[in-house]
């Protein structure tokens, strides 16, 4: 059952009603269902239970502290792209042995922290890369664990901004520099072989490119095996797609039965990267209708969440589902709902049917992932606050930000300095 239901014509929050969460927080406000995340993790998780396995949960699609405590609970890991996201997945208590490291572009104090943590696992991107980290940890006295990315040169069949499995995207290295790469680090005593990685792109919906990419990963783990370096992971990213609209997502149990049939006899524990599956459709962006602006072209529902809040819509041109918060007996018509945003790009959905007034509540919905973490101060507007609910519990585990807070870390010039 979802953690999203009408009730007597109100929205819910598992036990909790939208209404009551706005009058105690205000609006804009990111709501997320911990029972949503936890099912998420856990259909995943369950999925591989016949094969050794480690779910790591990609932090940035939603990096709340809360949100990872929920996980660390159960036991998941994290895949990190930032010493940042390394703070939080320890604030959070999760377990630096079960952290891989993501990313083109880890800097040299980036990697000593991961190093000093004990993470599981860099996920190393390039040639250059590896020198820097062989070099940090040599620096350090310490052994680095090591995967290489590779890049199969395979079309995601996603939007070309979150496709990285082509040869033109930035991300990972072809299978013959991987040989090059693995060779040097196998030799190094700085460095310690331990597992091969890929992520193709995120939000797909087609096993093809998937099993395409595991293919062509597993020719090359076998070749490496044959040259005695053995593996002790194979980490298939992330990238798994959610419904928005009418997308038909990938079953995760299907997923989980082509990767074990292609794993045949083969016994490298499996690491994954979900950020999206885990958290999309677990959160909602609950926003008040401010004002209805009747033009001869179209209808916009003017509300109180922008593309600062929620840059999906337009930035990927995504569709992000909408409804009312209390259902009424008011007729429906055709709405853009924008934001306050001096753009004509702060448009969170384009012609919907509502039935809204000013002042009344709307959910934006799956807006669990790559929602409040992409969010910005554009046009000087404080972050929204995060409320994470549980049963008939809610708790506010971000506030809403204030301008002293956006304040606090800008000065002018000194009094002193003149005009040129
Ligand atoms: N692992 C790596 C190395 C990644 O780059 C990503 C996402 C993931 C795992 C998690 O992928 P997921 O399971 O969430 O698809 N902001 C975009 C999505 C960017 C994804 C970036 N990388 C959006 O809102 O659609």
């Amino acid at each position: 059952m979802s953690s999203f239901n009408y009730r007597d014509g109100e929205l819910y929050v598992e036990d909790v009603p939208l209404p009551l969460i706005a009058s105690e927080h205000g609006t804009p406000t990111y709501v997320y269902s911990r029972a949503a995340i936890e099912k998420a993790y856990l259909d995943f998780d369950q999925a591989f239970r016949r094969h050794s396995h480690l779910v790591c949960y990609s932090v940035k699609a939603n990096s709340n502290i809360a949100v990872l405590d929920i996980l660390a609970r159960l036991g998941s890991g994290f895949d990190i792209v930032s010493g940042g996201e390394l703070q939080r997945v320890l604030r959070a208590g999760g377990d630096p042995a079960k952290v891989v490291f993501s990313g083109v572009g880890k800097a040299r104090w980036e990697l000593q922290m991961a190093l000093d943590a004990g993470i599981a696992c860099f996920n190393v991107e390039s040639s250059d890369e590896l020198d820097l980290l062989e070099t940090t940890a040599h620096e350090m006295n310490r052994t680095a664990p090591v995967s290489i990315r590779v890049n199969p040169d395979v079309d995601a069949g996603t939007h070309p901004y979150i496709a990285t499995g082509l040869r033109k995207n930035k991300f990972g290295v072809t299978n013959d520099e991987a040989l090059v790469l693995y060779q040097r680090a196998h030799g190094s005593k700085n460095l310690q072989v331990v597992g091969i990685d890929c992520h193709i792109g995120s939000q797909i919906t087609n096993l093809a490119p998937i099993t395409e990419a595991v293919d062509k990963m597993l020719v090359l783990v076998d070749e490496l095996g044959s040259q005695g370096i053995e593996l002790q992971h194979i980490d298939l990213g992330g990238g798994l797609g959610v419904r928005y609209q009418d997308e038909e997502p990938i079953n995760v149990d299907a997923y989980a039965g082509a990767i074990l049939q292609m794993m045949g006899s083969r016994r490298q524990k499996l690491f994954f990267e979900p950020g999206r599956s885990i958290a999309a459709n677990a959160g909602i962006l609950l926003s008040r209708v401010q004002l209805l602006k009747r033009s001869p072209d179209r209808h916009f529902a003017i509300v109180d969440a922008a593309m600062n809040d929620l840059i999906r819509p337009a930035l990927y041109q995504s569709w992000q589902g909408v409804s009312e918060v209390k259902l009424g007996e008011a007729a429906k018509r055709s709405w853009s709902v924008v934001g306050p945003v001096c753009e004509s790009g702060d448009l969170l959905a384009q012609d919907r049917d509502l039935a809204i007034e000013a002042g009344d509540l709307i959910a934006i919905h799956s807006a669990g992932a790559y929602g409040f973490v992409m969010s910005s101060n554009y046009n000087s507007r404080g972050r929204a606050a995060e409320v994470l609910v549980t049963g008939d519990q809610h708790y506010c585990v971000r506030r809403r930000e204030t301008i002293d807070d956006q304040l606090a870390l800008e000065s002018v010039l000194p009094p002193t300095v003149v005009a040129n």
